[in-house]
């Protein structure tokens, strides 16, 4: 379910920006936004100056991962930013290869990044291909010491989403994919809202033929950029976005969608770039 949150933080701007509804510890819900700055290949400094120049413009979401080497840059943004630690919601990853180590694998995030919890970690492949259990229920005795609010899957099927909660009776708060209009399915949607998990993409431009006529002729009549009918596509699909930029311009202007509205054919059209894979 999204909505949009009002950030009441003394002394910080108030703004408000859509948000999906994820299951937290012991049946709690908590309000991830639908929009996070990617961090991939954001280093040496440009992942601090990245993050400080998004919570300024209005991001009040980073996602970042052991593998990206940058948690200390992503952590330290965060503490300088002034914002209240509950205001920004931090996402970080396992990889594949530390099944087995978790706890060592979180305690060294947290350490890294100078964060006491963190809002929500993934299982950032599944290991070895599985879908592994055993590692999930890891994962839930963290969230059980609250060291995360929210525990989730990166590049997870359908199936082995329902082998997790089968096995643990603990479903993914997210699964984190990717996703953009050239691979958008329907059904894949479905499957995810059935079972209450939130749907997040990575890569949205990079999976994308940006010179599609339905995202350019979209971009022409709104007068914007295509990478703006892009977010905004997700944001009206109520799928999480996570941009990557480590250009201050391209990071406001991924964030300036809320003023322009994609008519039900813009959407149309633009599913439709997944139909044509
Ligand atoms: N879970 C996973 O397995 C997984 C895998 C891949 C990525 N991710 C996450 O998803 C995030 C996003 O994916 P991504 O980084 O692969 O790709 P992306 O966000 O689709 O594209 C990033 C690229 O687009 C450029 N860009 C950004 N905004 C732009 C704009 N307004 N106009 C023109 N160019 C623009 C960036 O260049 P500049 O920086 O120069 O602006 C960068 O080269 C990652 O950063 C990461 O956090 C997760």
């Amino acid at each position: 379910m999204t909505s949009s949150t009002d950030d009441r933080n003394d002394g910080q701007p108030t703004m408000s920006q859509p948000v999906v509804s994820i299951s937290g510890t012991d049946g709690t819900q908590l309000d991830m936004p639908l929009i996070g700055l990617g961090t991939w290949e954001s280093s040496g400094g440009q992942a601090y100056r990245a993050v400080r120049d998004a919570l300024d413009i209005g991001y009040r979401h980073v996602d970042t991962a052991t593998y990206y080497a940058n948690e200390d840059q992503v952590g330290a943004a965060v503490r300088d930013s002034g914002l209240a630690r509950e205001d920004v919601f931090v996402t970080t990853k396992m990889p594949q290869g530390n099944a087995g180590r978790e706890r060592k694998t979180l305690e060294e995030s947290l350490r890294a990044a100078g964060l006491e919890h963190l809002d929500l970690w993934l299982i950032h492949w599944p290991p070895g291909g599985q879908a592994r259990p055993d590692v999930w229920e890891e994962f839930i005795k963290a969230r059980t010491d609250g060291l995360v609010r929210a525990i989730g899957v990166s590049n997870y099927s359908i199936a082995q989403i329902d082998e997790l909660t089968a096995a643990t009776g603990v479903t993914p708060a997210v699964n984190q994919i990717k996703w953009g209009p050239g691979l958008f399915d329907a059904s894949l949607v479905a499957a995810h809202a059935e079972r209450g998990v939130a749907l997040e993409g990575w890569s949205p431009f990079k999976s994308t033929d940006l010179a599609a006529l339905s995202l350019t002729a979209a971009a022409r009549r709104h007068g914007v950029t295509v990478q703006q009918v892009i977010i905004r596509w997700h944001v009206q699909h109520g799928v999480v976005v996570i941009p990557k930029s480590s250009q201050r311009e391209r990071i406001a202007s991924n964030f300036d969608i809320f003023d322009f509205e994609l008519s039900a054919d813009e959407m149309r059209d633009v599913d439709a770039l997944g139909r044509s894979r």
